[in-house]
């Protein structure tokens, strides 16, 4: 027997990652990072924290079980209703994390459909969800929906029937920081009989006049038979937890078929409860939405970048140039994460920041100073 033969794999595997730029590193302690998702900084809200602590005194540490089983804390229900509600959708499911109602989702959907687009930026959740579907999956150009109309024309050509189709999208992208041409895939499932599934993850409490996301910044009503969007109370939301708002019907095909609903303990009461703080709070007064906002344009143009209300700021240089900035933003104690293949595509290493309330005025001046007077830098 050789004792060694799985650290030694291990050993070679590690080495790989490193070779390739593939391993990952946890940052260090003490550093400050820019990549925070907690966007309207509502993690640290007093609201929050007195309903987290609240439900902690009343119902314990942990739910117990899965909702099927022990877990159906009624709170579940409650915070259901307020976020469908604040999507303006007809129904909502709550799930344990973002990548769970993602994964989830699209594979109970892999029951309803014969063909999913997906986009070529789709984060990892939509990715692994669609593998889990076990059904044909085509991966399109970053928002080309000419390029979706001309594969389904391709596949019509000739017979009488249409394959059922969902488009996987996101409304804002995670690394790009841009967002998805929804009047455009609104259109296309309509007219040619699809579903479209948009992940809100990046857009929840960020995009629109109250941060309702994507579709209210784009004005589109929505269309039960034909939307569904997915999200996460992990970033604007200051919480933990994913959703799923969609038709009833389909609500209860995920109960049944959403393997990371059926197979996972649910979320903690507390952390129920500090969610439905914050979809309270934004729905009595979305000025925090504004401040957001208003913090991602006067960036955004102090650094040279075109007007928008994402916070995503991916900020693009040559690697050596990336590296100077890092060090710069270090020194005061600042940590921006750089982006290398493969992640991205190999000339477009990049660092990506996103905007919070909770970045100190101190620090935009740093930033400002250290990335604004070099922009233009894609070029270099
Ligand atoms: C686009 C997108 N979808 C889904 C997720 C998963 O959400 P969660 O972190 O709540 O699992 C994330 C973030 O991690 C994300 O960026």
């Amino acid at each position: 027997m050789d004792e060694q033969r799985y650290l030694e794999a291990n050993d070679r595997l590690l080495s790989e990652l490193d070779r390739t730029g593939q391993r990952k590193q946890l940052p260090s302690r003490g550093d400050i990072s820019l990549s925070s998702n907690d966007y309207l900084f509502l993690t640290r809200h007093p609201r929050l924290i007195g309903a987290a602590r609240d439900e902690l005194s009343r119902s314990g540490t942990g739910s117990g079980g899965s909702r099927l089983l022990s877990g159906n804390h009624p709170l579940n229900r409650e915070l259901e209703s307020a976020i469908a509600a604040f999507k303006r959708g007809p129904s909502a499911l709550v799930f344990p994390t973002g990548y769970q109602a993602n994964t989830s989702t699209l594979s109970a959907f892999g029951n309803l459909v014969d063909l999913f687009y997906s986009d070529e930026l789709n984060h990892a959740s939509l990715i692994d969800g669609l593998r889990l579907s076990r059904k044909e999956t085509v991966v399109f150009p970053h928002n080309n929906i000419a390029w979706i109309e001309e594969d389904l024309d391709r596949r019509t050509r000739g017979t009488d029937s249409s394959p059922r189709f969902m488009i996987v999208t996101e409304s804002l992208f995670s690394m790009e920081g841009d967002q998805a041409p929804l009047t455009d895939l609104i259109r296309l499932v309509r007219q040619r009989d699809g579903l479209l599934l948009l992940d809100e993850a990046h857009a929840t409490g960020t995009l629109g006049r109250t941060g309702r996301g994507g579709l209210e910044a784009s004005g589109i009503e929505w269309d039960p038979d034909r939307l569904i969007l997915t999200g996460t109370f992990s970033k604007a939301l200051g919480g933990l937890g994913g959703f799923a708002v969609c038709h009833p019907d389909f609500r209860e095909l995920l109960i049944s078929k959403g393997r990371g609903f059926v197979y996972s303990t649910s979320l903690p009461p507390s952390v129920l409860a500090s969610n439905l703080e914050a979809i309270r709070l934004l729905e009595e007064d979305s000025e925090i939405v504004h401040l957001l906002q208003e913090r991602v344009h006067l960036i955004r143009s102090a650094i040279g970048l075109p007007p928008d209300d994402s916070p995503i700021l991916p900020i693009l240089a040559s690697e050596d140039r990336l590296l100077r900035f890092q060090e710069v933003l270090l020194e005061s104690g600042l940590w921006a994460p750089l982006i290398r293949p493969p992640t991205v595509p190999s000339g477009s290493e990049r660092i990506r920041i996103s905007v919070t309330l909770g970045w100190e005025e101190s620090w935009i001046q740093r930033i400002i100073k250290v990335f604004g007077q070099e922009i233009g830098l894609a070029q270099d």
